[in-house]
């Protein structure tokens, strides 16, 4: 089983108190922060960008996992600074040519993830396995904080991770993302998800006060037994 690591949505995080959010995050040594880069036409919102990007590398050294929800993503990729210890999720919904966008993000040596929306078959990674360190399965239609999960995705984890089994690909890793609350998180865990995009329903939960709280009960409910 592989070890947890917590992702902070950072779409969530209150601007005002960035910094303190972020030294929280570093004394807590949350894994990744989470970041929903969204263009109002894969997605019906727009999120964090470019600029929010730079900024947060100023901040901390924590790397970054940055969730692509955005049109033909291959393309754009040289905007986002992209580290080697950072990972980067693309939508397979997002462009005609998965293969190549995924043999693009290659070039930057971060861990490259396919993030799948509900409705999208599990099937569909069939032919893009080994091109892959990881799967980003939604939970929740993309785009916003808040949502509640969608159900069928429970059933859908447990059958992504029967799919990987049968493809002798155990060792990729499953991302869950949207409306991870501290008992979907330990439900998920149990499934066999080790990444974890905690959000308002997780470490957000409350005041600044409350957030190493937060953490500290959300790892419990990940943590290895
Ligand atoms: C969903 C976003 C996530 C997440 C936010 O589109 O990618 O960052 O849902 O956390 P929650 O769902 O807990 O508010
Ligand atoms: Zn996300």
């Amino acid at each position: 089983m592989k070890k947890s690591k917590i992702s902070a949505s950072m779409m969530c995080a209150d601007l005002v108190h960035l910094k303190q959010t972020i030294t929280i995050f570093e004394s807590e040594k949350i894994d990744y922060l989470h970041i929903d880069v969204m263009d109002g036409e894969f997605v019906p919102n727009f999120g964090l960008g470019t600029d929010y990007i730079r900024g947060l590398r100023d901040l901390t050294d924590i790397p970054l996992d940055i969730h692509l929800m955005i049109t033909s993503p291959e393309y754009k990729y040289k905007w986002l600074g992209i580290k080697s210890s950072d990972m980067v999720s693309i939508h397979y919904e997002s462009t005609s040519q998965i293969q190549r966008a995924l043999d693009r993000l290659s070039e930057y040596g971060c861990k490259k993830f396919l993030a799948i929306n509900p409705a999208t078959p599990i099937y569909v990674l069939e032919e893009v396995l080994d091109y892959i360190d990881g799967i980003n399965l939604l939970m929740v239609n993309p785009g916003f904080a808040g949502q509640k999960i969608v159900p069928s995705t429970i059933k859908k984890a447990e059958r992504l991770v029967k799919f990987l089994r049968d493809c002798g690909k155990e060792d990729i890793e499953i991302e869950v993302d949207g409306n991870i609350t501290f008992e979907n998180a330990k439900i998920l865990r149990a499934v066999g998800a080790s990444v974890f995009v905690a959000g308002t329903s997780s470490i957000f939960k409350g005041k600044l006060e409350e957030y190493d709280n937060n953490i500290l009960k959300l790892r419990e409910n990940i943590s290895l037994r």
